[in-house]
């Protein structure tokens, strides 16, 4: 099972994910299918263009007939989806293209691969389904209820089912894993870190949703990738599992570990109005993944954020490409005003 459609490969996860796989294995061959929306970047991927184990199609998740013609001329015998729209804020904006997306296409996802005979099917999910905990509640187990509370969440609960569904009624081999937030280089800067790093580094203040006191665990992105692989090797079908960091801290406290290691003082934070139905509290419990598959994170925390600010210092273009132009217009319709 080494010819994979990897779909969303030209975004944070994905990007670095086809990075892993190339230098993890020889004989693997990647069709890496974006979309390209405004968070799909050829420049994440550059260097693997001209790898001839890694080819590169413009297409969307949601196209049937260039699913079937992507799976059948290369050959490909499993998928790894990683496509979706992945912001919870703009999924408050606008949540249709979350539906279209991640519910719609991975459904055509999941019947192509049904009608061709696919080996396998791992779909990439989220912690965020699990809804939100209380302080003296639990970590997230597999079989805790699924309870979303925003309409990224819904979205990605609703593939999950649809991937339980074709398992049990088609018998289709399944995977699904869900994990914590992910940090590390690539990650389009609408989200908390690199958001935050790139605010500091222009001396910009760095919105903080209300009390800053939500709960959040951080995972560093090639571990991972790492979970990812060896769920889709050798995880068992039908079964889901949890991926974690074991880092939980609140959001306020990362700010301020952030700026620090930018050099910058706390007086660039800024408390703004409040991300409606925010979630307080996620923590995850991934000991069945650890104890089935021998994974754990390799990279701590101190280490990561320091790897990941270095990163993005080294890789300014990188950030200041994206960060012009229509995100521009969209960061200060986020955050002008609350
Ligand atoms: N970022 C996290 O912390 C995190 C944590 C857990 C799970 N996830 C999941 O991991 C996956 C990847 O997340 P990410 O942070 O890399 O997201 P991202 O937004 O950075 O990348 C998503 C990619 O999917 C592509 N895409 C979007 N719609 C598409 C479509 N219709 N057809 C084909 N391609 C399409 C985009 O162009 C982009 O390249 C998502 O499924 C997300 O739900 C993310």
């Amino acid at each position: 099972m080494k010819r994979i459609l990897v779909t969303g490969g030209a975004g944070f996860i994905g990007a670095n994910f086809v990075k892993f796989l190339l230098k993890e294995e020889t004989d693997v061959f990647i069709v890496n299918y974006d979309a390209m929306t405004y968070a799909g970047n050829l420049e994440s991927i550059s260097d693997v263009l001209t790898d001839d184990r890694h080819v590169f199609v413009h297409g969307d998740i949601r196209d049937s007939v260039k699913i079937d013609e992507t799976i059948k001329s290369h050959r490909l015998e499993a998928i790894i989806n990683f496509a979706a729209e992945s912001h919870v804020d703009r999924s408050i904006e606008g949540p249709e293209a979350f539906i279209d997306t991640n519910v719609n296409g991975t459904l055509k996802l999941l019947i192509s691969s049904q009608k061709i005979g696919l080996k396998r099917f791992l779909q990439v999910s989220t912690d965020e389904v699990y809804g939100s905990l209380l302080p003296d509640e639990e970590a997230f187990r597999e079989d805790t209820q699924i309870k979303p509370n925003s309409p990224y969440s819904a979205s990605k609960a609703a593939a999950d089912h649809l991937v339980r569904a074709y398992h049990h009624t088609f018998g289709l081999d399944s995977i699904t894993t869900r994990c914590s937030n992910n940090y590390g280089p690539y990650q389009f800067p609408e989200k908390m870190i690199p958001l935050c790093i790139n605010n500091a580094f222009n001396n910009k203040k760095i919105p903080v949703y209300g009390d800053g006191m939500q709960i959040r665990d951080w995972l560093y992105v090639e571990d991972h990738c790492r979970a990812i692989w060896l769920a889709f090797k050798n995880g068992k079908t039908g079964e889901t599992y949890n991926i974690g960091g074991g880092n939980q801290m609140t959001n306020i406290e990362l700010v301020k570990i952030i700026l620090k290691e930018c050099g910058k003082d706390e007086s660039l934070i800024d408390f703004v109005k409040d991300r409606p139905g925010h979630d307080r509290r996620y923590a995850i419990d991934f000991s069945k993944i650890k104890r089935e598959l021998a994974w754990s994170p390799l990279c701590n925390f101190d280490a990561g954020i320091r790897k990941t600010v270095k990163w993005y210092c080294e890789n300014r273009k990188w950030l200041d490409n994206l960060t012009s132009g229509e995100y521009k217009k969209y960061y200060e319709k986020m955050y002008s005003g609350r």
